[in-house]
């Protein structure tokens, strides 16, 4: 019988495996077990340990529990053979345009001043803000991207946004590759970062780079950690050329006890939780493409390993 094994540390695996068995019948589907004979067809993983793959060794695709697979790129046993398959959008997008919404939203309307007001009993009166002052730049527009830009210019900021190649996006000032970082930053004031993590994006939430944004920026990273340099972030913030960030996502997760971010007074944070993997839509993507593959037929959504993403 052909067999799916399933393996995410953190996940409790019971729901997964069987709902997975449900709408594979055909297939035995189990959780790793290191001692057992490692004769799996596909495997569905997240944050693996390295047995795995010194266990698993006939595996025909690898289904990854989520959109960013750095960490399963980094893994030096990864079998460089074999199709890395990442979950396309399955009820992430829409997640990620909420989250960014509320961020941009929270902070043009100066919420955070009206809650702390109305906490200490005032009635307190601001001027209108005015959207076409708050240019929103989009770093990354694929499945996720793509769709909180779509939310913005429904809520009619301007939209810009970066990419590798070019795109064409209704309603978005869209720039892509080396040249076009410049003029992306320098039009926009509240960036956002929905870029995958690779060793060209690494670090890019830098000084150099924040420092072009449109005086009084705000930063929302909802990617990864490692695109944000922490220091050049908390140094930017103390010299007022920005004036705030949401944070999402951190270098070391949890953030540890000791971190500056956690007393900041401009920093809102979040841990981790901006665009959940859904078990449902999830299982029914993988189950789909196990499908199709068994088919011989092609699939969306492999990693393209000199992109690493
Ligand atoms: N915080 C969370 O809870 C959470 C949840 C889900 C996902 N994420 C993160 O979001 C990331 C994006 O997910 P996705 O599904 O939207 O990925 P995707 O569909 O692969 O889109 C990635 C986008 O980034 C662009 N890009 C990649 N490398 C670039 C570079 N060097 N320069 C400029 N643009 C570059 C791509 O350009 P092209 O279009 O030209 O290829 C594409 O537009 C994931 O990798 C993950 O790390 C976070």
């Amino acid at each position: 019988m052909r067999r799916v094994v399933f393996c995410a540390g953190q996940t409790d695996p019971a729901r997964w495996v069987e709902g997975l068995a449900r709408l594979l019948p055909e297939f035995e589907v189990e959780v790793f077990d290191p001692r057992a004979s490692g004769r799996s067809d596909y495997a569905v993983v997240w944050a693996p340990p390295a047995a795995l793959f010194d266990t698993e060794t006939s595996l025909k695709a690898i289904f990854n529990l989520g959109a960013g697979i750095d960490a399963l790129m980094r893994m030096p046993n990864l079998p460089k053979d074999i199709p890395v398959v990442r979950l396309g959008d399955a009820g992430m997008s829409v997640q990620m345009a909420e989250y960014v919404c509320h961020a941009v939203i929270r902070h043009t309307r100066e919420l955070d001043l009206f809650e702390s007001a109305s906490r200490s009993g005032h009635w307190t009166f601001r001027k209108p803000t005015i959207r076409s002052h708050y240019p929103v730049g989009i770093m990354g527009l694929g499945a996720i991207g793509a769709r909180v830009a779509q939310a913005l210019v429904d809520f009619e900021y301007p939209v810009r946004g970066w990419s590798r190649t070019e795109k064409n996006l209704p309603g978005v000032t869209c720039y892509s590759g080396a040249a076009g970082l410049d003029p992306f930053l320098r039009s926009t004031r509240i960036l956002v970062c929905v870029l995958p993590l690779t060793p060209e994006t690494d670090s890019i939430l830098n000084r150099e780079n924040l420092a072009k944004l449109i005086e009084d920026a705000y930063l929302i990273n909802v990617a990864r950690g490692a695109h944000l340099v922490d220091a050049d972030l908390l140094a930017l913030l103390e010299s007022g050329q920005l004036a705030g960030a949401t944070l999402d996502v951190f270098r070391e997760e949890p953030l540890p006890a000791d971190h500056p971010f956690w007393s900041h007074p401009q920093i809102v944070m979040t841990p981790h939780i901006s665009a959940r993997t859904l078990r449902d839509a999830s299982l029914a993507q993988i189950a789909g493409k196990i499908e199709q593959l068994e088919r011989g037929l092609p699939i969306e959504g492999i990693v393209d390993r000199r992109c690493g993403y």
